[in-house]
């Protein structure tokens, strides 16, 4: 079901109309539904009911305070992976002992932080991390809850870029070294060893190599409870994928099963990281277009919308639909569809259909509601674009687009220049 569907030919978020939203919000922006958001949450704890399990939303999906505080209200906890993301996940209320923190680079003060907090787990991703942890933990006379990521060495069969779980990526250690890790972690001062965790990737349409890397999990935590350490945490990490155009995507529940197949029978609290599954399709962009431009070979459809928005299709030739917002009395026509931004790249779509466009004429890209926003920059000194959410009939901006001044005046001109 898309949660942004055309009816009578004008495009719809719940009860609202995304032509009277851009009434009152100027183009770009990014428009949320609520009701999406509260759903795939629902569903993910409709499929793990079986199993005791905390679903901690991936943080860097999509970090509006908005989004966040909607999957805290439903119990979400939080996968975070900077200083940054501990914040807003508190900000939004998301309680400590719900927040685990994964990401190769820690920084002391990151840590530090995140120990003063008291999280739920770390998610250690090598030995100097580990050692550091330990270090600031006991500095601090508290205990810091651990589990490794784990590299199982499997192929996630996705965009080589979101890519995590094969032996030449830089996350986690290897799952070969594992038992010697766990081992120094035991012995090392200000260190709970509780869990292991594992990610192997973005964007999953299968669940074979899911299987695969849960089964080496769980031979990993046999082994590890036979050396003597009491692991009750399995952390299976996110990635599961979305349709962006026509993929077919396993159910939460066939997901949910697999986990429960490969490592229910170790009665371990489980954990899961989903960022894209949760908010990708909850979420557009919403662009006009300035001009509609005659190529020697090509149309153009030039939106108000850039690279700088949405850098998916640059930096993956990642597909997402476009979606006139009005079709009444449209055929569809073939364009290329880009942005304002200097460079080739600044590409959303090659030769694609979409109905008759005009300029003023709204253009909705769809499946923008993970790594969208979060991903945007001001390049081109472009503002980065507002954000909305709408629930039922109601909506609000729940990020403002900030002034020229705000932007400029970040930078500062020395006195001595
Ligand atoms: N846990 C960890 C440790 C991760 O690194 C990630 C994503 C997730 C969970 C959430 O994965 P998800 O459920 O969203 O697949 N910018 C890229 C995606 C990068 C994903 C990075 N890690 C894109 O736009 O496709």
């Amino acid at each position: 079901v898309s949660y942004f569907p055309h009816k009578n030919d004008e495009m719809y978020v719940d009860d609202i109309a995304i032509s009277d939203i851009a009434k009152q919000v100027k183009t770009p922006f990014y428009c949320y539904s609520s009701a999406a958001i509260e759903a795939s949450f629902q569903d993910y704890q409709q499929a793990f009911s079986a199993q005791d399990t905390l679903i901690c939303y991936a943080v860097k999906a999509n970090s509006n305070q908005a989004v966040l505080a909607t999957l805290a209200k439903l119990g979400s906890g939080a996968d975070v992976v900077s200083m940054g993301e501990i914040r807003r996940a508190i900000a939004a209320g998301i309680p400590p002992n719900k927040i685990v923190y994964s990401g190769v680079a820690k920084t002391q003060d990151e840590i530090h932080y995140a120990l003063s907090l008291g999280i739920l787990q770390f998610n250690v991703e090598s030995e100097p991390e580990l050692e550091l942890i330990s270090k600031v933990a006991s500095s601090l006379n508290t205990t810091a809850a651990i589990a490794f990521r784990i590299n199982p060495d499997v192929c996630a069969q996705t965009h080589e870029k979101i890519s995590t779980g094969k032996a030449e990526n830089k996350f986690g250690i290897p799952i070969s070294k594992a038992q010697l890790a766990y081992k120094k972690a035991a012995a090392l001062p200000g260190i709970k060893v509780q869990g292991v965790d594992v990610h192997i990737g973005s964007q999953l349409t299968s669940l074979a190599p899911f299987a695969e890397a849960y089964q080496r999990i769980a031979e990993l935590v046999t082994a590890l409870r036979a050396d003597g350490h009491d692991i009750s945490v399995i952390d299976v990490g996110g990635g599961l994928g979305i349709t962006y155009r026509d993929e077919v995507i396993p159910s939460k529940q066939a997901y949910a099963d697999i986990v429960n197949a490969q490592l229910g029978q170790l009665n371990c609290k489980i954990i899961i990281e989903p960022g894209r599954s949760l908010l990708g399709n909850a979420g557009i962009l919403v662009a006009s277009v300035v001009f509609v431009k005659e190529g020697e070979e090509r149309q153009f459809l030039l939106l108000d919308a850039g690279m700088n928005d949405l850098i998916r299709p640059s930096m993956y030739d990642a597909y997402h639909q476009i979606f006139a917002v009005n079709k009444a009395k449209k055929s569809l026509k073939t364009y290329d569809v880009v942005g304002p931004v200097c460079e080739t790249g600044d590409t959303f779509a090659k030769a694609r259909q979409v109905h008759e466009s005009n300029a003023g004429d709204l253009i909705a890209i769809m499946s923008c509601g993970a790594y969208g926003a979060v991903m945007s920059s001001n390049y081109n000194t472009r503002m980065l674009a507002p954000e909305v959410m709408v629930k039922g009939s109601k909506f609000a901006i729940v990020k403002k687009r900030p002034s020229y001044e705000e932007i400029i005046n970040q930078d500062i001109i020395p006195s001595w220049l």
